[in-house]
């Protein structure tokens, strides 16, 4: 067994070329990965445990890197505790956050992962583990995205021991940072109507644990963090280390620096109530981890992800095209749709040059308020008499797609699906069952409800030509049980209830495939890596108010692709009782996906005149500002300023963006210096409200760099835009 295993090594690395994104070294024992512009190395060390060896920038030759070494125990230390094992199992002598934690019917709560064999196939590795004792066997996935410069980690826990294994903990890998203190981390928090709020602290001795236990990703955290070197690193300089996992259930990341002063970040399964049983013969896979390293800051390891995103992750990645202009009903009419209002308001939208008519909560079963009606799908014929087909004709007839809101894992109890099946909510027998918005959870991971949920949609949308879906969810998980289930199985509700909220989405897309979603849980709570591969776009936040959007996006933007955040031009006054210029919310809304929510029955002709101009602007930059290059110049956390500048992939096209905060002492706006442009080309630049200082017509990329452009921006919330198109190489 063992010739043969070393046969096949041996085999392998005749096989893998010194070009190829995955190499396996057998005279050192490595696996070398690489994307352009990193490299992570990993190896088999004299303990025969797999251990991380390096991870950073490209490194020019591989025989520069040693054999996996495992350092030398001290008191209180353990060698295995000392080596950064890449997927360390909770056993022996190891006290740090471990990736897998098991307790087997026979009591045993030890496991020790021993390398096995491997296998290399383009760029994929697979590496397999096993316990020391039992038949309990891990498969470390990695997949190289050699064109994004991003290494993807997946693993999958089998179990082959002949009984029954309780999973009390299942992380889909760990990230190792260089040894050595002085990081800073960055993540996201928020709360409802105030998501993706951008933290920075230094990493300290001990654990920081970001997570959910909501049942969804959150609005309270999201699964995404960046690393970075002595506090050096800022927009364009320094080195970064950054990841994001995949799952749009209970996750947890755990930021640890050990007593070494290794810092590693574990993420995964959040192990909180967690307990996932594993027959003989069963396995658990985890969620996907993503990672990667730039050594140009944080505005580069933001268009990594950003860029890895539109081409890997997206539905749309084997061909992305740009988001259409929406318009959605909800702060206009909330509950009270009807056929009458909702045409009215699509002529109106169709004017302005709107694309896709999104008809919000209210059309269905006993819906007049959040009281009543979540769950009971078909149209209120009272509100439609004529079914949703007339309104659904009128708003193609103006030349726009139609979309539809559903929240179809809810139940109010006030419907007829729930006097049917009280059952199928989430909950503990003879216990009070928590209502948050007047509403339950139906309960995804039961098969029937599953079924369900995926007929109704399927009937309505087939029923209908509903080219959208805006999927909501509006509530947290409370009181997490599962009855029917048999005890054993009753804690795998928070793994299949997320995984089966995924395979409705999939089934649903694979039989109706010009359909497109968008993910929304009141505002940006169900928005991370696992939830776009299925969906176009995101609902940031119930949060409209353009001031309160601009370190909402910030923070956003930091993890995720301008393309699929969401921003509505609203109302004023809106959330904190703030007034600002409809050119300032259009403005603000037009550097991720426009769409329009404000109450168009209210517009003045003026409004009209000024919202088609500013869609025109939109529909000629949105190719930039959706698949181009962001660039954060003036962040809406420090100063005065807050201006953002996106750069076409093709360069032809730039497009800055600038809003001052609030002026004070008659201080002028400072002077913003763009950035990604060819020094040696020529520009033309496009002030679109006259707000930029001089008279600039055709200026070099050498100037705009260097001199910077200066704006006469004053008062409060003031903003102003700028197209530059690249007229000439010089
Ligand atoms: C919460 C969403 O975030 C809003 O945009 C809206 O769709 C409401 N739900 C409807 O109930």
């Amino acid at each position: 067994m063992y010739r043969l295993c070393l046969i096949w090594i041996g085999l392998m690395s005749v096989l893998s070329p010194a070009s190829a994104a995955v190499r396996y070294v057998a005279a050192s024992k490595l696996w070398i990965l690489e994307t352009g512009k990193t490299s992570y190395a990993l190896g088999i060390n004299e303990l025969n445990a797999v251990q991380n060896v390096y991870w950073g920038k490209r490194l020019a030759r591989e025989e520069d890197l040693s054999a996996a070494h495992t350092p030398r125990r001290f008191a209180f230390e353990s060698d295995e505790s000392l080596a950064n094992e890449e997927y360390p199992g909770w056993g022996g002598m190891r006290y740090a956050e471990p990736c897998l934690k098991v307790s087997l019917d026979d009591g045993t709560r030890d496991v020790v992962l021993k390398y096995v064999s491997h296998q290399v196939s383009g760029e994929d590795l697979e590496i397999k583990l096993k316990d020391i004792r039992y038949d309990l066997f891990v498969v470390l996935h990695y997949r190289v995205f050699p064109h994004n410069d991003i290494i993807r980690k997946q693993v999958s826990i089998q179990n082959r021991t002949g009984k029954t294994v309780l999973v009390e903990s299942a992380q889909s890998g760990v990230w190792y940072l260089p040894e050595g203190d002085g990081y800073r981390l960055s993540y996201l928090t928020g709360r409802w109507a105030g998501e993706t709020q951008l933290n920075r602290e230094p990493i300290q001795p001990g654990k920081k644990v970001l997570e959910s236990r909501r049942g969804n990703t959150s609005h309270q955290a999201n699964p995404w963090f960046a690393i970075d070197y002595q506090g050096a690193a800022d927009e364009e300089h320094g080195r970064v280390w950054f990841g994001a996992l995949g799952w749009s259930g209970n996750w947890k990341m755990v930021v640890e620096q050990a007593s070494n002063r290794q810092v590693r970040v574990v993420a995964g399964y959040n192990d909180f109530d967690f307990g996932y049983s594993l027959k003989n013969g069963e396995s658990l896979d985890t969620p996907p981890l993503y990672g990667g390293f730039t050594d140009q800051g944080f505005g580069e390891s933001s268009r990594i992800l950003h860029r890895f995103e539109r081409e890997q992750i997206l539905p749309d990645r084997a061909a992305p095209h740009v988001r259409p202009v929406l318009y959605n009903s909800w702060e206009a009419t909330t509950f009270h749709v009807d056929e009458a209002g909702q045409k009215q308001l699509a002529e109106k939208a169709a004017k302005i040059g709107v694309e896709l008519f999104v008809m919000d909560d209210g059309w269905f079963g006993q819906r007049n308020d959040d009281k009543a009606g979540l769950g009971d799908w078909s149209v209120n014929p009272k509100k439609f008499p004529n079914g949703l087909k007339s309104l659904i004709d009128s708003v193609n007839k103006l030349g726009m797609k139609f979309g539809l809101w559903v929240e179809p894992e809810m139940v109010n109890p006030n419907s007829d699906l729930y006097r049917a099946h009280p059952d199928w909510a989430i909950h503990f027998n003879d216990r009070p069952r928590t209502e948050s918005r007047n509403q339950c959870i139906l309960n995804m991971a039961r098969d029937d409800v599953k079924e369900h949920i995926f007929s109704v949609l399927d009937k309505l949308v087939s029923e209908n030509n509903i080219a959208f879906l805006k999927w909501d969810m509006n509530r947290h998980f409370t009181e997490p049980g599962w009855p029917e289930a048999a005890v054993p199985e009753q804690r795998k509700l928070w793994v299949k209830y997320a995984n089966n909220v995924y395979e409705v989405i999939d089934r649903l897309r694979a039989k109706h495939p010009g359909m497109e979603i968008e993910s929304c849980s009141g505002g940006g709570g169900r928005v991370d890596l696992g939830i776009l591969q299925r969906v176009d776009q995101v609902w940031t936040s119930d949060n409209t108010e353009a001031f309160d959007r601009l370190s909402i996006q910030n923070g956003f933007s930091q993890a995720y692709a301008p393309k699929v955040m969401m921003a509505w031009v609203t109302d004023v006054p809106n959330m904190n009782g703030r007034s600002t210029s409809l050119q300032y919310r259009f403005l603000v809304s037009m550097m991720g996906s426009l769409g329009i929510g404000a109450n168009l029955n209210h517009w003045t002709d003026a409004d009209f005149t000024l919202a088609s101009r500013m869609v025109g602007y939109y529909k000629r930059i949105r190719n930039t500002v959706q698949q181009g290059d962001l660039h954060r110049l003036f962040s809406p956390l420090q100063g005065e300023l807050t201006a953002n500048q996106y750069v076409s992939k093709d360069g032809k096209q730039a497009v800055l963006f600038a809003f001052l905060h609030s002026q004070q002492f008659r201080y002028p706006a400072p002077t913003i210096y763009l950035r990604g442009l060819d020094e040696r080309a020529l520009y033309r630049v496009e002030s679109i409200d006259g707000k930029l200082e001089g008279k600039l017509k055709t200026v070099s990329g050498s100037y705009l760099m260097n001199r910077g452009l200066d704006f006469k921006l004053g008062g409060d919330f003031d903003g102003a835009m700028v197209i530059l198109e690249r007229v000439a190489d010089r």
